[in-house]
């Protein structure tokens, strides 16, 4: 059986992170013989130097046809002066909403090596293990109409709109149900419905959900408040389901809290299955081309490829403890150096992953 994957570098740090995980793909891939074959297409910044567009129409085209997607980062200030629909992030937008890649599963995990490296207190982050699951391609970001207009008395006026249809509540609300099932059976539904009425209805159709879903617990937060707990006490939660907009801020501070943002993943799931792998964090304009940046997050999203679009759990743990031990030798990229800790830079990590891999099935 052919597995087809879709490899999107993107721009800056892109190309050096996905350089690491396609290592360690193709390593995973003969090891387990997944039968996985790579194609690489353009996105953001690179797509819209070559193509004038951020995303061209045969990168559409090669991701419908692939079984799954894994991309680096996009975006940076050599695209900022571009109109909004041609800049980086927009290419990103519109494949994730072409794709209809609604379900975004942001989980940020402590690794007990990293305790650390996190700006809190390490007893307050010990042993965390949560999961943000955001709404991705609805809301704010997209919802109509939307602009800038000049006002009858000459002011400019930006506005954006703010929507949710009950379906679209409803499957990413099924995702979040779910996803409780199979961890803590915790779910805490983030919103502003004490403001905003597309969260009076989020709030509705997620707390009608739950009679189909006895087993979980869900509670509601206002998104301020949310943001206040996961820096308070982040170990209090299992499931958090959100917008877009709430997501996209929750989950950068949930991604703190580890350590490094450097270190999570990310899948982007449609409603079969498929999906797109990235990491949380951005294109890193600033370290880009110096070969510092870390892999692990990208690593950490071909693991999450193998287990939720390409059927195969085990390799998918068996690269998440690979990774784990090259934690547990003290190996550490800039982003989550500590004390007593060795430095390396992005190659080195990648290869230092291959290398437990082969270390591993040495063993078996
Ligand atoms: C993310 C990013 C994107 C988003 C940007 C790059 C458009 O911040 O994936 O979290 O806002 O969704
Ligand atoms: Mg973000």
């Amino acid at each position: 059986m052919t597995r087809r994957v879709l490899v999107l570098p993107g721009d800056n740090i892109g190309s050096e992170i996905v350089t690491e995980a396609v290592k360690v793909l193709e390593a995973i891939n003969l090891q387990f013989d997944l039968g996985v074959k790579l194609d690489y297409g353009l996105l953001g910044g690179a797509a819209l130097n070559v193509a004038g567009n951020p995303c061209p129409q045969d990168t559409l085209d090669s991701a419908r046809d692939a079984d799954a997607i894994l991309l680096g980062a996009v975006g940076g200030p050599q695209w900022d002066h571009f109109e909004r629909r041609l800049r980086p992030e927009s290419g990103l937008l519109r494949i994730r909403a072409e794709l209809q890649l609604f379900a975004n599963l942001r989980p940020a995990i402590m690794y007990p090596q990293l305790a650390n490296a996190s700006s809190l207190k390490p007893e307050i982050v010990a042993g965390l293990d949560i999961l943000i699951v955001r709404e991705l391609v609805g809301g704010i970001y997209f919802g109509e109409p939307r602009g800038i207009r000049t006002l009858e008395n000459g002011e400019r006026e930006g506005y954006n709109t703010y929507k949710y249809a009950e379906s679209e509540i409803r499957r990413i609300g099924k995702v979040a149900f779910e996803t409780a099932m199979v961890r803590d059976k915790r779910l805490c539904s983030v919103d502003k419905s004490n403001v905003l009425e597309a969260t009076i209805l989020w709030k509705e159709v997620i707390s009608e959900m739950a009679a189909d879903y006895p087993d979980v617990e869900l509670s509601h937060l206002y998104v301020d408040n949310a943001a206040m707990q996961l820096v308070r006490e982040p170990k209090q939660f299992d499931v958090l389901v959100t917008g877009n907009m709430f997501g996209d801020i929750l989950s950068d501070t949930a991604a703190m809290l580890t350590g490094s943002i450097g270190m999570l993943p990310s899948a982007s799931l449609d409603q079969f299955g498929g999906g797109m792998y990235e990491p949380c964090h951005g294109s890193a304009p600033d370290i880009a081309g110096q070969g510092v940046a870390n892999p692990l997050a990208t690593i950490l999203s071909v693991a999450m490829m193998l287990r939720y679009s390409l059927g195969s759990p085990d390799s998918a743990s068996t690269i998440e403890h690979a990774v784990s031990r090259v934690l547990d030798r003290g190996l550490r990229t800039a982003d989550i150096q500590t004390a007593g800790t060795t430095r390396v830079g992005t190659a080195k990590m990648g290869d230092a992953v291959v290398a437990e891999l082969q270390a591993a099935a040495a063993l078996v």
